[in-house]
Order: structure tokens, then C-alpha cells, then sequence
């Protein structure tokens, strides 16, 4: 089955307009969850990633799921105020409103090689506000990798314009 197929859209969610793009029913599914964790890291199998940074909440079960499959530590990457030790902390716009995002200010050692994952790519305000986060604390961001594009929104080119290479699997218009 592709994996689009496992996405269920909810109109209307959470505000009137969105057409909300559900992963529950693909995470819920063995073989999609599989497959879609498979096809996140095959370009990076084999090759050295120091940790994966996921961002709440829904960033943090594909990025578990790839940090093991890498053989990689985990960085989450957190909502103001959810950390309990000193953080580096940087405000984003997101599709439906605004937030600020942590992270540990040690996650990082160095110029270590981090990938950034996330459920879904839409205006890219979440997925840059990581980014600068793990470069503040010195990381080489390899590559961000989202299960869902929404190209309409332009957030894969905005981060591709950082220098940060997009990997994602299904888009939808
Ligand atoms: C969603 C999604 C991404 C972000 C993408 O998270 O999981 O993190 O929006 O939007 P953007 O590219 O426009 O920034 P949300 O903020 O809804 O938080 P949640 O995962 O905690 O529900
Ligand atoms: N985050 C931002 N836009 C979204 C959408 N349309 N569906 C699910 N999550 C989102």
C-alpha cells in the first residue's frame, strides 16, 4: 500500500480551512510505520549520524524510530518551559499560529553530524527554528527528512535555502 494511503485527513482541524493530515493511522499501521521509517533513512544508512532531533510531539515517534534504526543518540527537541535543564530557546511561526521551541543547550557536542526529523514539512517555521537551535550549539545539520510535504506552503525550499538538504516521502497538493 503507498504510504499515502495510511494518512488519514481530518477537514477543519484544528481550525476551520486546515486540512489536517493525520499520522495516528500510518504509525498505527506495522508496515507503514515500517516502511516510512525504512525509506526516511536509506540515504544515510551505513554513514556516521551523532544523534536525530525530533520536534514535540509528533517529531519524537518517527525521530525514536530513526535514531535507533541509525544507530544515533536523540535530541528532543521541546515547547517552552518542557526541559529541566539549562536551554537554548528560539520563537517560530508555525501554520496555524506561534511558538517557541528548546532545546538542552548540551544536546550538542561540537560539530557533531545531526539529522532533523519530523512528521510533516508546511511553512517551515518549525523545521528552521531547529535548525537554528542545533547550529547555535555547533551541530553539521546533515539533512532534514519529514514523512509529509506540503509543497504549497514552500517550507522544503526554505530549508533547503539554509543549506540543509529535504528528503520527504509523500506530498500532498
Ligand atoms: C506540526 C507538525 C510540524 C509543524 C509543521 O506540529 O508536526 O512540527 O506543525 O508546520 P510548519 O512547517 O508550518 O512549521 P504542531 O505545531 O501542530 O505541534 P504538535 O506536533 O505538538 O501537535
Ligand atoms: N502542521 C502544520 N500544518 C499541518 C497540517 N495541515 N496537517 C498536520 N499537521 C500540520
Amino acid at each position: 500500500m503507498p504510504l499515502a494511503d495510511a494518512i488519514r485527513t481530518i477537514p477543519d482541524y484544528p481550525k476551520k480551512g486546515i486540512l489536517f493530515r493525520d499520522i495516528t493511522t500510518l504509525l498505527g499501521d506495522a508496515k507503514a510505520f515500517r516502511k516510512a521509517v525504512d525509506e526516511l533513512v536509506q540515504p544515510w544508512a551505513g554513514t556516521k549520524i551523532d544523534k536525530v532531533a525530533g520536534m514535540e510531539a509528533r517529531g519524537f515517534i518517527l525521530g525514536g524510530a530513526v535514531a535507533h534504526q541509525l544507530s544515533a543518540g536523540f535530541i528532543p527537541i521541546r515547547k517552552k518551559g518542557k526541559l529541566p535543564h539549562k536551554t537554548v530557546s528560539v520563537s517560530y511561526a508555525l501554520e496555524y499560529g506561534e511558538d517557541q521551541m528548546e532545546m538542552h543547550e548540551d544536546a550538542v557536542n561540537g560539530p557533531e553530524r545531526v539529522i532533523l526529523v519530523d512528521d510533516l514539512i508546511a511553512t517551515g517555521g518549525t523545521a528552521e527554528g531547529a535548525v537554528k537551535l542545533l547550529r547555535k550549539q555547533g551541530a553539521d545539520v546533515v539533512a532534514a527528512v519529514f514523512v509529509i510535504d506540503l509543497p504549497d506552503l514552500g517550507g522544503a525550499k526554505k530549508i533547503e535555502a539554509l543549506g540543509v538538504p529535504v528528503r520527504t516521502l509523500v506530498a500532498f497538493e
